[in-house]
């Protein structure tokens, strides 16, 4: 029996997100320059899509750039940007045929004029895809996502909108990038990393984790389905006591 078929429509995870790594690895085990290792992940974010709309997902978020990789090689960077703009330009068509509909979420001014656009335009293009919701974040970092809420909120009391006393999580979460979602349920790490690497860390309280070897350009439709039949394994109890 195929791995599709032993998942349990009935208890499908509300939000998978995933770390995307292993790109550079996968190209240095090939002798490649890491692009080449950016360049076929590509194909792998397509595979997880379909899998994903296939499956009746409703969010999958990628995380595809973090804000501590601007701190990597100028032409690194720039090939990301790349293929960014690539992404968008090529797969905004098929994509809203699929039903997807892309966000961007992150920092998203610190990124060159063209590839803001770039993004614009997938976003408008796939607008009202009810399918699947994609969200891509970039430009993103856990810690800033969670300094920003603070500063919203405290402009909020500043301006007597917001009473100290009525914070909570709730009201917090409406100051997050991901306002709007439900938490992850289930979190997938490529490339075998034990780390979260400053990602959702708000959101991520009570996710499941799921780590694969896999090296995200090889990641294939059958991983997710692993993964997400993995997940459905797991006993979550969110620190109370079974019956
Ligand atoms: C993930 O692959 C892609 C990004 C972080 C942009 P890496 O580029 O981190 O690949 P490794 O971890 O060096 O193998
Ligand atoms: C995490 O991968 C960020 C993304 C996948 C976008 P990194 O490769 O940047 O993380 P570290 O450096 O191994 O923690
Ligand atoms: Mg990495």
């Amino acid at each position: 029996m195929s791995i599709f078929n032993k998942i349990n429509q009935e208890a499908l995870p509300q939000h998978v997100a995933i770390i995307m790594d292993g790109n550079g690895r996968w190209a240095l085990q090939r002798r490649m320059p890491r692009l080449q290792g950016h360049r076929s992940a590509v194909k792998a974010v397509r595979a997880c899509v379909e899998a994903s709309a296939e499956l009746g997902l409703k969010t999958l978020t990628l995380y595809a750039f973090s804000t501590e990789n601007w701190q990597r090689p100028k032409h690194e960077i720039a090939a990301l940007m790349g293929l960014l703009r690539l992404y968008s330009a090529q797969e905004k068509s098929e994509l809203k045929e699929q039903g997807v509909e892309v966000h961007v979420l992150g920092d998203i001014n610190s990124l060159d004029k063209s590839t803001q656009n770039a993004i614009e335009d997938i976003v408008l293009e796939t607008t009202g895809g009810i399918k699947l919701r994609l969200n891509l974040m970039i430009s993103y970092s856990g810690r800033e996502d969670i300094i920003r809420a603070c500063r919203s909120i405290a402009d909020q009391v500043a301006i007597g909108k917001i009473d100290p006393d009525q914070i909570n999580a709730d009201i917090f979460n409406d100051y997050l990038f991901t306002k709007e979602l439900p938490d992850p349920d289930l979190l997938i790490r490529t490339s075998g990393e034990v780390r979260i690497s400053n990602f959702m860390l708000w959101q991520i309280a009570y996710t499941e984790i799921h780590i694969t070897p896999v090296l995200w350009p090889d990641f294939s439709k059958d991983d997710l389905f692993q993964a997400i039949w993995d997940y459905q394994e797991r006993d979550r109890r969110f620190g109370r006591v079974n019956a």
